[in-house]
């Protein structure tokens, strides 16, 4: 299924005048830009084409599955309104721009300005996010514009601190779960959204929607919802309520878009059908739901929650992507795996070594290679070492001497991210 297609916004802009399109679509007038081989591989002498006749638009169609066509380049102006590209094609074409946004995280660096700012920006979130849910309980009332105040600000420190805004997600160390799963949500999905490459208007409700997603909680027991251990069969059917609940009360408030209040009751069906309330198809469910549900996973995942410990980046993309197509939608995990990177930013970490360090920079071409702090066992816990660039560090025969071999939780082997980074970046 290609999300894109059914949210309405196939072949949306890449980059505000860019489009990737299948050649089969291409007219006499389209400018090429970006191909999926390389410009040495065509009859071509420029990087950067005009489809000026039928044979140069044979040869595309004949040799490529995709071309990025400059719609303020192409004298036709006209843009194409099919969408034979398939997912994977679409997820290879924004592979190979090194601007767009599914690039954007991988290839970045934590830095104590960016770090700073995006713990105040959290910090104040999280306190609208808990007045949120608390008048919420007490009151019945969801206060909307407050929750659409929230994303608008989101969105904003998202463009200005992607990197440290997501790496703050995977930072567990508060105990109010509800409010802080809420934001990372919200978080998370706006970023999806944007690589997706949604309009403007569908990327605010994915972070409403996100934000708002679990709002039927409130009305559950308490005891049930927290209980360590397994639950029993009445008590998981007392769960799932929480679905059906969030839905009608978002539905009974007027100013929310009937699409966000629709992503409470389907947040956890599945695209085999096995998912609940109502064991829907994939293509029965909102593109909005399937999104919020990859990213519901991944928060719930690396969370602690009483009845398990929190796990690890690693581990909670591992069982999206073995998991996709069946329990989420293929092209979000495949998309949203891409975005993360498999190491991140912030990520505790072991060396091939044995020893702790963390993530600070990503290295975009050697993905278990990146620039590290290493963790200095002292009386009290640890601190954070010097920068070591792994994809540097080689022994005398030129190969890399050390290199990422498990992606930890935060918390394990009693280490906190957070205090040893911002006092790692201060100095
Ligand atoms: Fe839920």
């Amino acid at each position: 299924m290609n999300v894109s297609s059914k949210a309405g916004h196939g072949q949306e802009s890449m980059w505000q005048t860019e489009l990737i399109v299948h050649p089969s679509d291409l007219e006499i007038g389209h400018f090429i830009i970006r191909l999926d081989i390389p410009w040495l591989e065509t009859p071509f002498p420029l990087q950067g084409v005009l489809v000026d006749s039928d044979k140069t638009r044979n040869w595309f169609i004949e040799h490529c599955q995709w071309v990025v066509i400059d719609y303020s380049r192409s004298p036709n102006k006209l843009r194409p309104e099919s969408n034979r590209l398939s997912d994977s094609a679409v997820l290879a074409a924004r592979q190979s721009d090194p601007h767009h946004p599914i690039n954007v995280l991988r290839g970045s660096r934590l830095d104590s300005e960016s770090v700073g700012a995006a713990l105040k920006a959290y910090s104040l979130l999280d306190t609208q996010s808990r007045r949120l849910i608390k008048s919420f309980a007490d009151r019945g009332a969801i206060e909307i514009k407050t929750a659409e105040k929230v994303v608008g600000e989101l969105s904003e420190y998202l463009e200005r601190n992607l990197a440290a805004m997501v790496w703050l997600t995977r930072i567990k160390d508060r105990d109010d779960y509800t409010a802080q799963h809420s934001i990372n949500c919200a978080i998370l999905a706006l970023g999806l959204a944007h690589v997706l490459e949604w309009s403007t208007e569908m990327v605010e409700q994915a972070g409403l929607a996100a934000l708002l997603h679990d709002l039927g909680n409130v009305n559950l027991d308490l005891s049930i919802l927290n209980k360590p251990g397994r639950l029993s069969a009445s008590e998981y059917q007392h769960i799932k309520t929480h679905t059906t609940i969030g839905h009608q009360l978002l539905c009974d408030e007027p100013d929310v878009h009937p699409d966000v209040a629709r992503v409470a009751l389907e947040h956890h069906e599945r695209p085999d059908g096995l998912g609940y309330p109502d064991g829907k198809k994939a293509e029965e469910i909102h593109p909005l739901s399937l999104l919020v549900s990859v990213v519901d996973v991944y928060d719930a995942v690396t969370s602690h929650r009483v009845y398990r410990p929190a796990r690890s980046h690693h581990d909670a993309l591992g069982i999206l992507w073995r998991g996709r197509g069946r329990k989420f939608d293929r092209s979000m995990v495949e998309t949203f795996i891409h975005f993360m990177g498999w190491v991140a930013p912030g990520t505790l970490v072991r060396l091939s070594s044995g020893e702790l360090a963390v993530v600070e920079e990503t290295n975009i071409v050697h993905g278990f290679y990146p620039i590290v702090r290493k963790l200095i066992p002292g009386t009290v816990g640890y601190r954070a070492g010097a920068r070591i660039d792994l994809s540097e560090l080689k022994d005398s025969e030129g190969r890399p001497q050390l290199k990422i071999s498990e992606v930890l939780p935060d918390g394990a082997q009693g280490v906190k991210v957070k205090s040893l980074l911002v006092s790692a970046l201060e100095d």
